[in-house]
C-alpha cells in the first residue's frame, strides 16, 4: 500500500467527504492514517493519482511519500518548491546533499500561501512536501482548465440551470454510485451531474418538467458521449418529477441539484424568499416521497438545500424535519464530519447545504 497526500480544494469538508466517498465507491482498499484542515493523509492500494485526479471535484492537488534516495532527477538545472510542515533539518540538508551528489543546480521556491496553486506549481520541475522524518513528491495537480473547456464547449448552456462542473463531480462521488448502476437526477437542467457521471463510467437518467431544458440535456449528454467515446447511456424523460415513480421503477442512487426558486440579481427581501421557501419545500417533500419508492435500501440520495442571503439575513428550511418525516437518515461517510456540509462561492445570493440521505 502507498500514501498519498490529498490538499482539499475550499469547501475543506466537502472535499474530504468526496474523497472518502470516492474510496469506498471504487472499492479502494484504504486507511486514514491524518486529517487536517488542508490535507488528508492516506494508505491506498492500487491507486492511479492520475485517473483520480480527473474523477474528483474536490482534490487540488495528490501527493505520493517516497524515500527521499529513490529521487530521480534527469536535469543539471531545476526549480524546485517546498512546503515545510515541520522543519526537519536533517532530511532538508539530506535533500541538498543529494542535489550536489547529482550535480544538479537547484533554485528553490516558497509557495505564496501554504500550498503552490497548480498553476504555480507546473511551472516547478519538482514539488515537495516536508513532514517530520518524512517526505512527500506532488505527483498530480488538478486541472481547471479542462473542466472550464468542457463547460464552454457542450451544445447547450443556460447558467441559470448548471450545475458547476466541479460541484457536479463531488455530488456523484457522495453519492458513491458504483460502476454497474443507475444515478438519477431529478432535476436534470443541462445535465452538468449527469454527463460528468457518464463520464466516470456510469449509466444515467435524468427528469425535468422545462422541455427546453431536457432538449439541451440530451444534447449535451450526446456531445459528450460522442466527444470522449463513451459506452455508457442516458435517458432523459420530460415530467414533473413528482411523478417521476410513474415511469422509472428503480434507479441505484440520486445526485441532484435541486430547483431553488428564481435567480435573483440583487439580495431579495426576507417576505419574497419565504414564499419561495413554501413552494420549494413541497416540491421537495413530494419528490423525496416518491423517491423513497423507487431507490433500493441503504442507498443514497445527495440533495443541496439553498441557504438565501436576504434583506434580514440568511435563511433556509427545516429540511430536516421534512426528512425525518419522510423517515431518511441523515448519513455521513466520516464520523468526525457532521451533516450538512456548506458549499459557497464568494458573492452568490444562494449558498448551499449539502445533505446525504440514507434510506
Ligand atoms: C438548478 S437546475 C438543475 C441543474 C442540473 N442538476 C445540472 O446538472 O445542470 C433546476 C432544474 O429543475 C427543473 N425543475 C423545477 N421544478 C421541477 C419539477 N417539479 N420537476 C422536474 N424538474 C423541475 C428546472 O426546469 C431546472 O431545469
Amino acid at each position: 500500500m502507498n500514501t498519498y497526500l490529498f490538499v482539499l480544494g475550499r469547501d475543506k469538508n466537502l472535499s474530504l467527504l468526496e474523497l472518502v466517498s470516492y474510496l469506498q465507491r471504487k472499492e479502494f482498499n484504504y486507511k486514514i492514517i491524518r486529517i487536517t484542515d488542508t490535507y488528508a493523509e492516506i494508505h491506498v492500494q492500487n491507486f492511479n493519482p492520475n485517473k483520480s485526479i480527473k474523477e474528483l471535484g474536490g482534490i487540488v492537488k495528490i501527493a505520493e511519500f517516497f524515500d527521499i534516495n529513490k529521487i530521480k532527477i534527469d536535469k543539471n538545472k531545476i526549480l524546485f518548491g517546498l512546503t515545510i510542515f515541520y522543519n526537519d533539518i536533517k532530511l532538508i540538508s539530506q535533500l541538498y546533499d543529494l542535489f550536489k551528489k547529482e550535480k544538479v543546480k537547484a533554485i528553490q521556491k516558497k509557495p505564496r500561501e501554504i500550498f503552490f496553486s497548480p498553476k504555480e506549481s507546473r511551472k516547478l520541475d519538482l514539488e515537495l512536501f516536508v513532514f517530520k522524518n518524512k517526505i512527500a513528491k506532488v505527483v498530480v495537480n488538478s486541472n481547471p482548465s479542462e473542466f472550464k473547456e468542457r463547460d464552454e464547449k457542450r451544445p447547450y448552456f443556460d447558467k441559470l440551470k448548471v450545475t458547476s462542473l466541479r460541484l457536479s463531480k463531488i455530488l456523484v462521488n457522495l453519492s458513491q454510485v458504483k460502476e454497474d448502476e443507475i444515478l438519477l437526477d431529478p432535476f436534470v437542467g443541462a445535465g452538468s451531474i449527469l454527463q460528468e457521471a457518464m463520464l466516470m463510467g456510469i449509466n444515467v437518467i435524468g427528469t425535468d418538467i422545462d422541455k427546453q431544458s431536457v432538449e439541451g440535456a440530451i444534447k449535451n449528454l450526446g456531445w459528450i458521449k460522442n466527444k470522449y467515446g463513451i459506452k455508457t447511456n442516458f435517458k432523459i424523460y420530460n415530467i414533473d418529477n413528482k411523478e417521476i415513480d410513474t415511469i422509472i421503477s428503480k434507479v441505484d442512487c440520486v445526485a441532484t441539484e435541486p430547483y431553488f426558486g428564481p435567480f435573483f440579481l440583487k439580495i431579495p427581501k426576507y417576505e419574497e424568499v419565504i414564499k419561495i421557501i413554501d413552494e420549494i419545500e413541497k416540491i421537495y417533500y413530494c419528490l423525496l416521497l416518491k423517491l423513497k419508492k423507487i431507490l433500493p435500501k441503504n442507498k443514497l440520495i445527495v440533495f443541496p438545500v439553498p441557504v438565501y442571503k436576504t434583506n434580514k439575513g440568511r435563511i433556509t428550511m427545516d429540511f430536516e424535519n421534512i426528512v425525518k418525516d419522510l423517515g431518511f437518515e441523515i448519513y455521513s461517510p466520516l464520523d468526525s464530519v457532521k451533516m450538512p456540509v456548506k458549499y459557497s462561492i464568494k458573492g452568490n445570493i444562494v449558498e448551499k447545504l449539502i445533505y446525504i440521505l440514507k434510506k
